[in-house]
């Protein structure tokens, strides 16, 4: 039996059509998606390019034979198929615990249409818990000072396992920083990015066109309010 994830990767390849340029997430549930693209694409003999989001997503793209551009080569991205951590009422979004949020966003946000695969576990009625900040290492601990004084309740440096600090494929840091429910998502995205030194915030909450969501026997579909 397809799990909630597959099944939520399935149905996104309906939105898929030829010669189009595509944006891949990152994540378990994007790499679902980025295998069974790479087997449609074989499948039905699909021209597309697509646009990575981290440097795991083009590696498994290349090794699955699908051709890769740079966003600079990208004229425009017609579809960006993403996973997301938390999705709220609004279709508001966390990203970013896989630590390719910064990328993520450009693509999303770029993108005409901006799809999440999730699975139910996902959905919840309002966002909350850590908000991931991409940072530069240079300004970590101010941009850390600065999010409790945006009235997080804790800002802790994402490790490795091994204790060294986690570094992103843009060379940066991350921040996780708990605001508890965040009821204005909008307004709290635009203010940690405003803060010198932050590259990008975990919450997405412009452009996303649908959230398509697995289940383990198959999927549904919340469109944009
Ligand atoms: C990667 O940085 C994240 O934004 C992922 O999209 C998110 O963590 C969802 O990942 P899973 O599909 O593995 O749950």
């Amino acid at each position: 039996m397809a799990s909630a994830k597959e099944n939520a990767a399935q149905e996104a390849l309906k939105l898929v059509q030829n010669k189009m340029v595509i944006g891949l997430g990152s994540g378990s549930t994007a790499n679902i998606f980025i295998q069974k693209l790479a087997e449609a694409a074989k499948a039905n003999n699909w021209k597309l390019k697509c646009v990575p989001t981290s440097v795991a997503s083009e590696k498994l793209a290349r090794e699955n034979g699908l051709e890769i551009i740079s966003l600079a080569d990208a004229k425009k991205i017609h579809l960006a198929i993403d996973g997301a951590d938390k999705v709220d009422e609004k279709l508001n979004l966390i990203k970013g615990y896989g630590g390719a949020l910064a990328r993520e966003k450009v693509v999303g946000y770029l993108a005409k249409k901006f799809v999440v695969v999730a699975d139910e576990s996902k959905i919840a009625k309002a966002l909350s818990g850590d908000v991931p900040v991409e940072v530069l290492p240079f300004a970590v601990a101010t941009v850390e000072r600065k999010l409790m004084k945006l009235k997080a309740k804790s800002v802790a440096q994402r490790k490795n396992a091994d204790g060294t600090p986690y570094i992103t494929d843009n060379s940066n840091f991350i921040l996780h920083a708990d605001f508890g429910e965040i009821a204005k998502p909008a307004p709290l995205e635009k203010k940690i990015k405003l803060i010198p030194g932050v590259v990008e915030c975990g919450i997405f909450s412009r452009n996303i066109s649908c959230v398509i969501v697995g289940n383990e026997t198959g999927a549904r579909t919340i469109n944009a309010p």
